[in-house]
């Protein structure tokens, strides 16, 4: 089955096999089938790169239902792994529910969304979700899990980690809040809503920021940030704003300094450089685009040179966002 729609940075992909999951009953029972075949997941395919051909079999949760169930000023949301993100949070917004506006327009399935962490504009998955339930790869067993145990950092979780093949999530539960506050500290969103917004205006002020900055991935293949944002420690950090005074730099708690990956390949001279079928985007270089015609391995290679230019002019080490499959 060729999977080139299925995934948002457009790669050419052929599976072996493609199952479509609609209850938690059968992806149990399809995982006790699956023995030592290899097995991928394919969700939302906004994180993903996917090589020209797929072996084993590749199940797409079609787990797609959610319920709000009220808890005094709070609710708690019931979500299947097969829900839109961005559909999820712009009907929580519009019912005046705080806690997920911020994340409004990012593609991908709420399944997907514990595995990076996603976040942005000052607001992390991890700050809002409750507990995750899963189905572990190698007996089928169901489990749910409190979001604390699933390690979350900056666009980390042990779903990526020591979890990685290991399982399968199913269900997410979110708290959301009629009394929450606009979170509105990050780059100019707060002047872009009123006085007291809505959680949807909130949540429409995000999209408009994105639209401006991101390319959709309908028009142009991509899949979001490319990298993350590297961590250096406070030396290196202080050294290259000596050298760059203007460096956009954010210092954690633990005292390391995260810095802006596209900064660094922007000031590269990088911003819109194309060579063959993939290019750095122009109005966002953190994001790397598929002009159409390309595959994986050209993809990586052209990610390599990116990456090798930011790291012989300022001795940073660039990591990869997106997921092999
Ligand atoms: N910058 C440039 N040139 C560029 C891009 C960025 O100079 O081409 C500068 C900006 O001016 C700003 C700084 O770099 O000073 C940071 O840029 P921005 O605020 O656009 O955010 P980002 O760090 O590039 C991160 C997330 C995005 C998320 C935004 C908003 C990562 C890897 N990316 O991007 O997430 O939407 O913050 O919170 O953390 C994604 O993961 O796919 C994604 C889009």
């Amino acid at each position: 089955q060729d999977l080139t729609r299925a995934n948002t940075l457009g790669l050419p992909c052929v599976a072996e096999e493609v199952v479509d999951v609609f209850s938690r009953d059968q992806l149990a029972s399809l995982i006790r089938q699956v023995g030592d075949r290899r097995l991928t997941l394919l969700s939302g395919g906004s994180n993903l790169i996917l090589p020209d051909y797929l072996p084993g079999m590749t199940l797409r949760p079609r787990l797609d239902y959610w319920w709000v169930e009220r808890c005094g000023q709070d609710a708690l949301v019931h979500v299947g792994a097969g829900v839109n993100w961005h559909r999820l949070v712009m009907a929580l917004a519009s019912k005046g529910w705080w806690g997920i506006e911020n994340l409004a327009l990012i593609p991908g399935h709420c399944g997907a969304a514990p595995v990076q962490n996603i976040g942005a504009y000052g607001v992390e998955l991890a700050d809002v979700l409750e507990s995750v339930t899963l189905v572990h790869r190698d007996s089928g067993a169901v489990e749910s899990l409190p979001a604390g145990a699933c390690g979350f950092g900056y666009r980390e979780s042990r779903f990526k980690g020591e979890w990685d093949g290991k399982v399968i999530i199913t269900d997410l539960t979110l708290r959301v809040s009629r009394h929450g506050a606009p979170k509105l500290g990050y780059g100019d969103l707060a002047s872009r809503v009123g006085e007291a917004p809505a959680p949807l205006a909130v949540a429409e002020a995000v999209c408009q920021v994105r639209r401006e900055k991101l390319p959709d991935p309908e028009q142009l293949g991509n899949a979001g940030s490319f990298f993350k944002n590297p961590v250096v420690e406070a030396a290196r950090a202080g050294a290259l704003r000596e050298s760059y005074p203007g460096m956009p730099a954010y210092e954690l708690e633990d005292g390391r300094v995260k810095l802006a990956a596209g900064w660094l390949i922007d000031q590269c001279g990088l911003k819109g450089w194309r060579q063959g079928h993939f290019g750095v985007h122009d109005r966002q270089a953190l994001v790397l685009v598929h002009h159409g015609g390309g595959n994986a391995t050209e993809l990586l290679a052209f990610a390599d040179q990116v990456s090798a230019r930011v790291a012989e002019r300022f001795g940073v080490t660039l990591e990869r966002e997106p997921r092999l499959a």
